[in-house]
């Protein structure tokens, strides 16, 4: 529970009685708890909504459903539900409207998929909506070693493009080779500019940025004729400014990815999307990273190697009772 904005270490346990089951809502038994860095923006008040404490963060999680809503049409009891929740997620049982719920794809254990729906949801909502990646057109994820950059990777491969990866570890960049990706550029000693645009042939198609600060501009001016710039976040901190002459030059266009407010206004959109991922996993043709498994009891340190950048890949949280 945050009781106060700030830092993860403020986040305390509680125990509490089962809350009770509205008539369109699930009660799941929580498998699994995904960590994402919007978990910490909400602990530490800087993100876009800004909830009153106290409330319990985590916005993702994968269970089994126990028990059904009287309005609910379509779910069982014992069917396995991935559910995005916004905040309440760092739970060993919560109730959530079956409208946010949908079912997890039978290839995919829980804490895959308690970490999947948001960044997959994202990417491909990136490279199938935001803008159309075609086969063959160079994609470079910017915070490649993160759980956006992983994903946008995979969903970039399983749509015929060629990939990049830009991160600035070592480690993070081997992550990205053992998943299959065509080239890494380390941004922590590397000109990400002049690597991108060596690597590709004169640039990349689609760079996207979840990163922000400095990286941006140079993702920017990375891109070839009619490249795209895709915005996703700002995890440096900074959001940048960026030189609308470089954006002029080579026809470029720069693009806003708000996936999460899209997700909330257009329901059904959505649904259709999450279809999409599903059925893409489900066939093999996308493949969701396992993710580092934490006890529920600790959040607060999950939540700080995100900030510290520690984090290869994906976190996940699993409660007592799912060990
Ligand atoms: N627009 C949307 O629809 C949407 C959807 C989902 C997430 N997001 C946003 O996308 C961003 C990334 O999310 P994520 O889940 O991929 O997070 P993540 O797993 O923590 O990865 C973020 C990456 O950003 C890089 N980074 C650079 N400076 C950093 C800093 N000061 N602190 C932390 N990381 C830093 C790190 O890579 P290096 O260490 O290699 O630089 C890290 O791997 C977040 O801001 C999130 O809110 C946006």
């Amino acid at each position: 529970v945050c009781r106060e904005l700030g830092e993860p270490e403020s986040l305390v346990i509680e125990e509490r009685p089962s809350p009770l089951l509205g008539p369109d809502r699930l009660r799941l038994r929580v498998r699994a708890c995904g960590v994402n860095y919007v978990d910490a923006l909400f602990v530490a008040g800087r993100y876009q909504i800004r909830p009153e404490p106290p409330f319990v963060p985590g916005s993702e999680i994968a269970g089994e459903v126990i028990e059904v809503g009287p309005d609910v049409r379509g779910w069982a009891v014992g069917d396995r539900a991935i559910a995005s929740v916004g905040l309440g997620g760092f739970v060993d049982e919560a109730v959530v409207p079956a409208a946010a719920c949908n079912p997890t794809p039978a290839t995919v254990d829980d804490p895959r998929a308690a970490t999947m729906g948001q960044s997959y949801s994202t990417a491909w909502f990136t490279l199938t909506r935001r803008t159309h990646v075609e086969p063959g057109e160079w994609v470079a994820a910017l915070g490649a070693g993160g759980g956006v950059g992983l994903a946008t990777l995979d969903v970039a491969r399983a749509l015929g493009a060629r990939t990049l990866a830009v991160a600035s570890s070592a480690d993070k960049l081997q992550r990205c080779i053992e998943r299959g990706v065509h080239d890494v550029v380390n941004a922590g000693y590397e000109d990400v500019k002049d690597r991108v645009r060596t690597l590709t042939g004169g640039g990349a198609d689609v760079v996207v940025d979840p990163v922000g600060g400095a990286l941006s501009e140079a993702g920017l001016r990375a891109l070839r004729e009619q490249g795209r710039l895709m915005i996703l976040g700002f995890a440096s901190g900074e959001i940048p400014r960026l030189p609308a002459n470089h954006v002029l030059l080579r026809n470029r266009l720069v693009i806003g990815v708000d996936w999460g407010a899209w997700a909330l206004s257009r329901p059904r959109e959505q649904r259709v999307l999450w279809g999409e991922v599903a059925d893409a996993v489900t066939a093999g043709r996308l493949d969701p990273v396992a993710p580092t498994v934490l006890p529920l009891e600790a959040a607060a340190t999950a939540l700080r190697d995100l900030l510290e950048r520690r984090v290869v890949g994906k976190l996940c949280l699993v409660p007592d009772a799912a060990r």
